[in-house]
């Protein structure tokens, strides 16, 4: 521990001296004892070469092998042309699913891929016909507002009621709370796992198990939780999860997916539509007859490239395992809270590991412009209203760089060079 610290304060000078610049030199692996299993990743993502980087919760880093596959992309567009949609894109949205499958626990051909959450969510409720007896929507003001925008422009025409369960301290939900609001003419509950603001993590298997008792379906987004906490789609029984690949997943933006539970995939009749959802697309018939199984859940052509461009990602959180992210996500987010304490700091997000994601909260009055000065000074991290700045490890951050930044956070707070960002508001 002691040769630790020595290490680390000599890699903070080293990072000092170097103005905040390139951070090469922080490589606090080579030449020791790996005591840290995963962090041999870190040669597989080139902007931990250059950055403190801990937004996970944001856009994880890019694994370098995606450099690879978009180069496949290109190169079997540029040989193969339009036979590539019969040697493999056609069926890219579902064998991609596959890959975000095992990572959710579900079963093969029980996901498939679209660009995000929005669509997914806009897909989800075309499968459903309001009726003045089932017609409630409910969900938490603590919602990612993307969600709630879909289903408040579909409750415009009066056909849906919304009742938007509140927060008492805009960090988390109350449970009791959140379930007193599920009642007979609930028609679906959309709630987000892991709350994107403060990283609170939500009971889903309570939440489904009281929108089941009183007949109403869950949408679980798993969003800030994929990748970095681990749950079983299949255990918790959910009946549809969504999702995207930007944050824990390392997949790069335009890789939603949307998971429908396999006896409901037949059941299901999703208005928002197209011809991959058609049982015979090229058979061009003028009236739609929808696939059998998860396939319906398609659309129009797929964003191929992004597809590509995830696969790097999945494999591997799917090579290391959610349950060994977690186990050190868990320590590394504990040590975090209790270094940021130790400086002076209040920890917003929930301080139990078993009421949080990934992702710590730091709050200050000054935060918005205290993340600024962070990220000049290439510590990457984000700021969002009521929470404060969020830092996120994940398993390829370095124990060193979150004393480094915490160090950092202090420093910018005790000689407030934070000043000059004070007009700053989010930092993305
Ligand atoms: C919980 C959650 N849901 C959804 C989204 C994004 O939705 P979309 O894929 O539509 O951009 C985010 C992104 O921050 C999120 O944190």
């Amino acid at each position: 521990m002691a040769a630790n610290r020595q290490t680390n304060s000599l890699l903070y000078q080293s990072s000092f001296a170097a103005s905040y610049g390139k951070l090469s030199a922080i490589k606090p692996w080579m030449g020791e004892i790996l005591t840290d299993e995963l962090l041999k990743w870190r040669s597989e993502f080139p902007i931990l070469d250059q950055t403190v980087y801990l937004i996970s919760h944001s856009l994880g880093a890019m694994p370098r092998d995606t450099f690879a596959r978009l180069h496949d992309y290109a190169e079997t567009w540029a040989t193969r042309g339009v036979r590539a949609w019969a040697e493999g894109w056609w069926e890219m949205p579902v064998t991609v699913g596959n890959d975000v499958a095992r990572i959710i626990g579900a079963d093969p051909g029980s996901v498939v891929m679209h660009q995000n959450v929005s669509i997914c969510q806009s897909l989800i409720l075309s499968c459903f016909n309001p009726t003045p007896k089932r017609n409630k929507i409910v969900y938490s003001e603590l919602n990612f507002p993307s969600v709630m925008y879909v289903y408040e422009a579909h409750a415009r025409d009066g056909k849906l009621r919304i009742e938007t369960v509140p927060s008492d301290d805009g960090i988390t939900i109350p449970l009791e709370r959140f379930l007193a609001a599920i009642d007979e003419e609930t028609l679906l509950v959309p709630f987000s796992h892991v709350l994107f603001k403060s990283g609170f993590l939500q009971n889903a298997q309570a939440i489904t198990e009281r929108a089941h008792e009183v007949g109403a379906m869950v949408v679980l987004d798993a969003y800030q939780s994929a990748g970095t906490v681990p749950f079983n789609v299949k255990e918790l029984n959910v009946d549809l999860a969504t999702g995207g690949s930007v944050k824990w997943l390392c997949g790069g933006p335009g890789a939603g997916y949307l998971y429908v539970r396999p006896d409901l995939q037949d059941k299901l009749e999703p208005k928002t539509t197209g011809w991959m959802a058609h049982e015979s697309p090229f058979a061009f018939a003028t009236e739609l007859r929808y696939a059998p199984g998860i396939s319906r859940f398609l659309h129009g052509s797929p964003a191929i490239p992004a597809l590509y461009a995830a696969q790097s990602g999945y494999r591997i959180i799917n090579e290391i395992g959610v349950d060994q992210i977690r186990a050190k996500s868990v320590r590394q987010t504990t040590n975090l809270i209790a270094l940021a304490e130790e400086a002076g700091f209040t920890v917003t997000s929930p301080k139990e590991t078993s009421d949080r994601g990934g992702t710590v909260t730091i709050g200050h009055p000054d935060a918005a412009a205290i993340t600024k000065e962070l990220l000049r000074r290439e510590f990457i991290v984000d700021f969002r209203p009521g929470a404060g700045v969020r830092v996120s490890p994940h398993f390829y951050t370095s124990d060193e760089e979150l004393e480094l930044v915490v160090r950092e956070l202090k420093e910018i707070r005790d000689t407030r060079a934070f000043a000059v960002h004070e007009a700053a508001g989010a930092a993305f």
